[in-house]
């Protein structure tokens, strides 16, 4: 039997059922549009005051409270952060082709000619045009095989340096004579050229000049989150970054000007004349290379690749004088496979898997660029059941990962023993080491900068005996935080050789 209801009851019913419905779909959508969790921060700024200045320590210490993918609002941009390898994975991989662009910031527009170079550019023509010329004649495997007698060239000078100093009972400045090392290197193979004849002021003008860029250009910058405030300059961040460009315009200017008065003299082609002589059809498909994109792309080729590689090994090596057991382990390894009458080569180094592990070790503790570098999404999407919507930056917090007792045991150790024996490669598949990042922007000199501070590194302890300078007892192993992460107090140290003195 139906029983009939009164028109004010029927509306009343009809009236809570689409409620329900309401309250239900409103339910399910900001289920689905759920945050990842984080601090909520302060007005207007939002979370910038908490990264203070070591944010990747902060970082760290938010997730441990908030959990892997944390989400902080900075000023009116929004940043997510990847703090384990799963998530790391799920941005880097699974959602790696929405996270292929870089965020337009201060660095990118006043250092690097307003993102025309490879690190900034916008993913699509111009970028893969730029990662192809520089994979086929400088940064992939065939170039890098062409360009290894520069290297060793290279490594025969440093090594002098090292004896001259040692014999006349000086210590030696490690991250000096390697970034010395690194920008001739790149001057070799770019430009025919050692760039810098030896330690002394332009080289260390350089070196200063690469600090201050990878330290200005990981600066929180207020204008950048704040874009509409960006004309106060409020930290004088811009400020000093366009006095730096104009340097280092000068100083590339001048670079391929005396490049192209030399052409006649050059008995091989370097890359500088590959690049120039392939510039109106460099990717094969009609692909233009500006004036400006040239400058801009040694710019990076100079500044990402040396302090870089030269910081890693200036932590590690600081490691193993901190731990003479590890250094004499790496000693005997050195001299069962190479011996002592020659010098270390490049084809040595598949040989010794304890040197292997030992720069693994300090690729995991001492990442040189501890947040990457930030990439941003181009739609919305959903992350380990969080929204992320468009337009958000992302940082992989690598230092954190590297560091997390849940991954390593002991992480606070340094133990390359944990690596002897173990697959786990910083190539970019082991999520738990991912010094070079991954994905589709992953580093560009992931094999160069690999083979850098396998070879940089080995050479240095298979050539010397390393102990603290006369009357230390132990090392300031004080960061400083940047783009890359510098050591605050140089590491100086005292070198004994280990070789008969003609082999240097
Ligand atoms: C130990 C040495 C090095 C480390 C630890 C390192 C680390 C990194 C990291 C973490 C990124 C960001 C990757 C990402 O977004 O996922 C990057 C990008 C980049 N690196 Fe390196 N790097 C090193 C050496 C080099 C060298 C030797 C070069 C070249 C001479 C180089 C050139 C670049 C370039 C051009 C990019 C931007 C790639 C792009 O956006 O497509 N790096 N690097």
């Amino acid at each position: 039997m139906e029983v009939a209801l009164s028109p004010v009851r029927e509306v009343l019913l009809w009236g809570l059922s689409w409620l329900c419905l309401y309250i239900a779909s409103r339910y399910v959508l900001s289920k689905s549009k759920k945050l990842p969790p984080g601090p909520s921060g302060w007005p207007v700024l939002g979370c910038l005051p908490l990264l203070g200045s070591m944010p990747h320590v902060a970082l760290t210490n938010l997730s441990k409270k908030y959990g892997p993918i944390l989400y902080l609002k900075l000023g009116t941009s929004n940043m997510v952060v990847a703090n384990t390898p799963a998530a790391a994975k799920a941005f880097l991989k699974t959602l790696d082709i929405n996270f292929s662009n870089r965020p337009g910031n201060a660095g990118a527009t006043y250092l690097a000619y307003n993102s025309q170079d490879m690190v900034w550019a916008p993913y699509g023509g111009r970028w893969k045009m730029l990662r192809k010329v520089c994979n086929l004649h400088m940064l992939g495997g065939k170039a890098l095989d062409d360009w290894q007698p520069a290297r060793e060239a290279e490594m025969g000078h440093m090594l002098r340096s090292i004896l001259a100093r040692s014999r006349s009972g000086q210590t030696v400045n490690i991250p000096e004579l390697l970034n010395l090392l690194a920008a001739n290197v790149f001057g070799q193979i770019i430009l025919s050229k050692r760039v810098f004849e030896s330690e002394g002021e332009d080289a260390n003008e350089f070196k200063e000049m690469v600090v201050e860029l990878m330290t200005t250009a990981g600066y929180f910058n207020i204008g950048d989150h704040i874009p509409s405030i960006a004309w106060m300059d409020l930290q004088g961040i811009q400020r000093g970054m366009k006095k730096l460009h104009k340097r280092f315009d000068e100083m590339l200017t001048r670079m391929i000007a005396e490049h192209q008065a030399a052409a006649k003299k050059r008995a091989a082609p370097d890359f500088l004349d590959i690049v120039m002589s392939q510039r109106d059809n460099c990717d094969g498909q009609g692909g233009r290379l500006s004036d400006v994109h040239i400058k801009s792309l040694l710019l990076n080729l100079f500044t990402a690749g040396t302090d870089t590689s030269s910081s890693v090994i200036e932590w590690t090596l600081a490691e193993l004088i901190q731990n003479p057991k590890l250094l004499k382990q790496a000693h005997l390894e050195m001299d069962k496979v190479v011996g002592r009458d020659r010098r270390l080569k490049e084809s040595d180094i598949p040989k010794l898997p304890y040197l292997i592990a030992i720069c693994k070790e300090g690729f995991r503790k001492h990442p040189s660029t501890p947040l990457s570098l930030p990439r941003v999404s181009s739609e919305p999407c959903q992350v380990g059941g969080y929204y992320v919507p468009k337009g958000t930056r992302l940082m992989v917090n690598i230092w954190g990962i590297g560091r997390d007792p849940e991954i390593w045991d002991k992480p606070l150790e340094f133990n390359p023993n944990r690596f002897v024996g173990s697959k786990i490669d910083p190539r970019g598949n082991d999520f738990q080491l991912i010094p070079f990042g991954a994905g589709r922007r992953i580093c560009a000199g992931t094999r160069m900068g690999i083979t850098m501070v396998e070879y940089n590194l080995g050479s240095l302890i298979h050539a010397f005996n390393w102990e603290m300078p006369p009357g230390k007892e132990s090392l300031n192993m004080d960061e400083s935080f940047g783009l890359a992460l510098q050591k605050k107090e140089p590491l100086v140290a005292k070198a004994t050789p280990r070789l008969a003195l003609h082999l240097y």
